[in-house]
Order: structure tokens, then sequence, then C-alpha cells
């Protein structure tokens, strides 16, 4: 059985494309059925037509709200037969309509260690924390912002010369290595939520 996902993005991409190699090159027995943007330009839109997959771009700004606009992008979602949501540089927390849409199938990867620097700039947080350790963090999405159960981490060194893009790159490449592994932990199902924790296995 192959997992059938959605990614949504609004930048570069570069998780999504990821992804797609993972699927592409039968590491993880899942497959990207349709990308969804906020943003017209995002090269992640360009990226996912590139391997002959829908992207689509739902212009936030053309709804009455966060739920209307959300309503339009589980549609399509479910259109597609998503069984698993990805965000992947989606820069729109979620709301309840999606979040209700799909219980417990929505998932994000964070440029820092949870809980430590939640939100925008985790990597600029990072450094100007002066932390010896940084990292990125795959999770579930609940409602609040970065602070659902935690599927799996990698942990970078942080060096006292680094910016913030030094950091982020450093970063970026353990992101690519534990998204794609945490997608094919879900669609294997060795993922069970217990209440904060999610135990694997
Ligand atoms: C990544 O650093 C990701 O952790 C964060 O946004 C960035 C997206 O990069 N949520 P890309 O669009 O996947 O290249």
């Amino acid at each position: 059985m192959v997992l059938k996902i959605g990614v949504l993005v609004s930048g570069r991409g570069s998780n999504l494309q990821a992804i797609m190699d993972a699927c592409d090159e039968g590491k993880i027995p899942a497959q990207v059925v349709v990308v969804i943007s906020d943003v017209g330009d995002a090269p992640a839109l360009e990226r996912a037509r590139l391997k002959g997959i829908d992207a689509v771009h739902v212009d936030y700004h053309g709804f009455n709200g966060k739920t209307e606009y959300e309503q339009v992008v589980a549609g399509i979602l479910k259109d597609h037969h998503v069984e698993l949501v990805c965000l992947a540089g989606y820069m729109r927390i979620v709301g309840r309509s999606l979040l209700d849409a799909f219980q417990n199938r929505i998932i994000n990867i964070h440029p820092a260690l949870l809980p430590s620097f939640p939100g925008l700039d985790a990597q600029r947080q990072a450094v100007e924390h002066g932390v010896r350790f940084s990292g990125c963090t795959v999770h579930f999405i609940d409602e609040g912002v970065d602070s659902g159960p935690i599927i799996l981490q990698a942990v970078v060194p942080v060096h006292q010369s680094d910016t913030p893009e030094i950091l982020a790159q450093r970063i970026l490449a353990e992101e690519h290595r534990i998204y794609p592994e945490a997608i094919g932990l879900f669609a294997r199902g060795k993922l069970k939520i217990e209440g904060r924790k999610v135990m694997l296995g």
C-alpha cells in the first residue's frame, strides 16, 4: 500500500523535493499526489510540476477568512484522496477546519529542537541565544504554534562563528533526511500518538 501525501508549501520547496525524491526512489511507501501553495510564485509549485504532480495555488486573499480558505484546501486534498498532509515551509498557522478534516494526519518540520525556538526565524533565535546544539523536529500539528507531539528530531552543533544562514544550511541537510524518514514511519503504521508522546514501533 502506498500512502497518498498532500504537501502544503509557501516557498522554496527543498523539503518537498526531498520527499518527492524519497518516494520516487522507493525509499518510503508513499507518493505525493498534490502540492498546494498559498503563494502563487512559490518555486515549490514548479518543482512539483516538473515531477508531473498536481500543483495548485490557492490564494488566501481570495476568501472571506481562514475557515473558507481552509475548506477549499481540504476539498482539494480530499479530492486527491490524501491520507497524510505534510507542511513543508508552509507559512500559515493551521486552523480548526483543516485540523478537523485531517485529525492526527498533519505533520510539519521545524528548524529547531522543539520546544526550543518555536515560530519564525528559529535558526536566528538559536544563534542569538548561544546554544551549543540545535537541529530540527518533525511533529504532528495541533492548535498551537509548533507545539504538537514530536515524531523525530536530529541534532546539529552550533559553532561560534555561525550566522543564522550557515546554521540553517547545516540544519536543512538533516531536515531532508528526517522528514522522509518520519513519513516512512507513518506510512508503515509505526506511529502511535499517546497523549503528548508519539510511540514508535
Ligand atoms: C525549512 O527550514 C523548514 O524547516 C521550515 O521552513 C523551511 C522551508 O524550506 N518550516 P523549504 O521550502 O522546504 O526549502
